[in-house]
């Protein structure tokens, strides 16, 4: 990043002219911050109410939202009028043959004139973005003048491919809302939306060839209440939206230089279809528009010809609708208990010719036979599908771009098979769940831990990646699942300032990341949000000090080793973390909590020599909905040789029921002062009580900080 900031004089610095008004200053430093800022000392370009915009042929739609802009923020309207040679005003022009990229753009400021050049139209809208983050903001109900520096600044984005997804399914957001979703989307330099368009809890998009998906799946008869809990509200509940709604959403976006990518999701979480046709499933049904949360084991039956053809025609009717060149088509999370079962899909399986493999079952193949045949449908129409990373489970065709979620491994893998890859792991771009460990006081969400931070340190270029295979990384987004999220207010919420850490990373993938600064430009679009009524977290502006770390104890500093390992994402630094002195916190995966599923926690503790001790204290996390649990039994044992143990200590505790209250829980097992050298601590949890929708599989057990006195 090159930046002279010779004669940048800071952020908005206020001028006083002949007649005393104020004038401010605009400030270049946005989100995503410019590539290049070459200031000089020519002066600045005053912009006032008299200004003039003048656009080429083409341009006429960005010289309004320049205008409207100004309106928003200085308390005027610009001038619009068609370029005709003149040299005074802001002009904006597309000159491709100065670019080599796509969208790129340059701003050029003298004291008479601001020149807007694009790659393309898009390039003169980003140019404009730039400049609209620029500005100072009016006070309410004033007028402001605006001097912006002279210089000039070249920008280009990294990746080609830049978005966000909304899930309208699961609770349902009104177009006026989606709108002002595009709205953030353009104002992040974002030009992909993922909609996701179909869902086991409701059908959002209205088809003509079958009109009862929308009377019938667009509604379910109540939800459930908390977290897969077994009470359920009695409300309707839903909404659809009409073809010629999207007609109007497409055709607002694309003035924002957005596609919309509508998503189908195959052949699973197809409940809502299901239950408005139930010969669609391998079972027959019946079947209601889901009131729970989660996965549903009922999905369309591929051994059905009618049902293949009902996809068909589906994606054929969202491709007349919808002008995106890549066609989302799901594939994840299809469970395949129904069709191991079905007569149906076993003899297409038979008459495919399919066998099932070491890596994978005849069922994954039979997904992939899905997935293949409506690719063919998509590409028959010169679109490219896209699918979650599970469709690399078979023999998926490498046309597919591939939706990395489950972490970036599917990304990769797909990269170098020679698919091209959206990054959108749940690790560091699921901004559903929580961005703060103080979860008491935030609004009820899925749950795990994603703070701005962690979003803004995400690699979308894997190092393990050659420079060749990385150019198949064609972009980056961020998901927003809507189970916990019911309002649109709390959509924005869980956006922002996350997107703001994503809009760095796919416009600039920095090398650098300097957080700090980042935070600063965060500050400036937190007054845009303010403007434009926006809700958005503000805790990267509020750091907080917490008391999360416990004494020196005979713990502290010595080995730790466990005899049974943690499952491989909830690891992280290892054994060490039990006794680094810092207390693990709300969130499961802050880092600061082992888990394991299946398998005690059983840790040594080797105290060099030998030890006075009586009491072990140990915490653990409960998160219900998340399969969280406390352990049914700790039991303490201790050595002199590290080979013979025996018990000093037991602690039974009660297995949960679903209304008990989730949270930190610390156990102490206190014992007759003994002295040895080393200390085993088991810790054993249970299987998922019969309350639980989850019911026979086992309780993840979370354990932190492991203190001896
Ligand atoms: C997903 O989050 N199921 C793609
Ligand atoms: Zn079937």
């Amino acid at each position: 990043m090159r930046k002279n900031t010779l004669f940048l004089l800071g952020a908005a610095i206020l001028l006083l002219t002949a007649c005393n008004q104020q004038i401010v200053e605009a400030d270049y430093d946005v989100i995503p911050q410019p590539k290049e800022v070459n200031l000089n000392s020519d002066g600045h370009f005053l912009i006032a109410a008299t200004t003039k915009v003048y656009y080429e042929e083409g341009l006429q739609r960005e010289a309004e939202f320049l205008n409207e802009y100004a309106n928003e923020i200085l308390g005027y309207p610009l001038q619009t009028v068609a370029y005709n040679g003149q040299d005074r005003g802001i002009v904006l022009t597309i000159t491709p043959e100065e670019f080599d990229k796509a969208e790129a753009y340059e701003i050029d400021v003298t004291p008479q004139r601001v020149n807007i050049k694009g790659a393309d139209a898009a390039g003169v809208f980003y140019g404009i973005q730039t400049l609209r983050k620029s500005l100072p903001i009016a006070p309410p109900d004033t007028k402001l003048p605006a001097f912006l520096p002279c210089g000039t600044i070249r920008d280009w984005p990294e990746f080609g491919y830049r978005g966000m997804h909304l899930d309208p399914c699961r609770h349902f957001m009104d177009l006026d809302s989606v709108k002002i979703y595009i709205d953030m989307l353009a104002l992040h330099n974002m030009n992909q939306f993922h909609f996701h368009l179909s869902e086991d809890q409701g059908w959002r998009i209205e088809i003509k060839k079958y009109p009862e998906l929308t009377q019938v799946g667009a509604y379910r008869n109540g939800t459930v209440i908390g977290h897969n809990s077994n009470l359920y509200d009695s409300v309707r509940y839903g909404g659809y939206y009409t073809q010629d709604e999207l007609r109007d959403l497409i055709q607002y976006a694309a003035e924002r230089h957005i596609n919309i990518i509508p998503e189908i999701d195959l052949p699973g979480h197809m409940q809502a279809a299901l239950a408005t046709y139930p010969q669609l499933g391998c079972t027959g049904g019946p079947y209601e528009v889901w009131k729970r949360w989660g996965v549903s084991e009922d999905v369309l039956c591929a051994g059905n010809e009618e049902a293949m053809q009902f996809a068909e025609d589906v994606l054929n009717e969202v491709m007349d609708l919808f002008p995106s060149p890549y066609i989302h088509i799901g594939g994840d999370e299809c469970p395949k208990v129904r069709w191991e079962q079905c007569p149906k899909c076993q003899q297409k399986i038979k008459e495919l010719g399919i066998k099932g493999d070491e890596r994978f079952s005849k069922e994954d193949y039979l997904q992939s036979y899905v997935m293949n045949r409506m690719a063919k449908v998509v590409e028959a129409r010169g679109r490219r599908v896209i699918g979650w990373d599970e469709i690399l489970e078979g023999n998926v065709s490498e046309t597919a771009i591939i939706m990395s979620w489950r972490g970036t491994e599917g990304g990769i893998e797909a990269a170098r098979k020679g698919h091209d890859v959206i990054m959108a792991p749940y690790s560091h771009l699921y901004f559903d769940y929580y961005q703060s460990e103080d979860i008491a006081s935030e609004p009820e969400c899925i749950g795990g831990y994603l703070p701005v931070e962690r979003v803004y340190q995400f690699q979308p270029l894997p190092s393990e990646l050659t420079p060749e295979q990385q150019k198949h990384i064609i972009g980056v987004q961020a998901n927003i699942w809507t189970e916990y999220i019911a309002s649109f207010k709390h959509v924005q919420y869980m956006a922002m300032p996350r997107m703001d850490a994503l809009a760095e990373l796919q416009w600039n993938n920095p090398e650098e990341r300097d957080f700090d600064a980042f935070v600063e430009r965060c500050r400036k679009m937190a007054q845009l949000y303010d403007l434009y009524h926006y809700n958005y977290a503000t805790h990267i502006f509020n750091p907080q000090a917490w008391a999360d770390t416990v004494a020196s104890n005979l713990a502290t500093g010595k080995t730790v080793t466990l005899r049974q390992q943690p499952a491989e994402k909830y690891t992280f630094e290892g054994a060490a973390l039990l006794n680094d002195g810092n207390l693990g916190r709300g969130a499961y995966n802050s880092g600061r909590w082992l888990g394991f599923s299946g398998v005690p926690m059983d840790a040594v503790i080797d105290m060099e020599t030998p030890t006075e001790m009586r009491q072990v204290r140990f915490r653990a996390l409960v998160n219900k909905g998340a399969w969280i649990y406390n352990p049914s039994q700790a039991v303490v044992m201790v050595s002199d040789d590290g080979e013979n143990y025996h018990e000093v200590a037991k602690k039974d505790i009660p297995i949960s029921t679903w209304t008990d209250r989730d949270g930190i829980f610390t156990y102490e097992l206190e014992f007759e002062p003994l002295t040895a050298r080393y200390i085993e601590v088991i810790v054993t949890g249970y299987d998922l009580p019969e309350d639980h929708s989850g019911y026979g599989n086992p309780a993840w057990i979370f354990i932190d900080e492991i203190e001896v006195l």
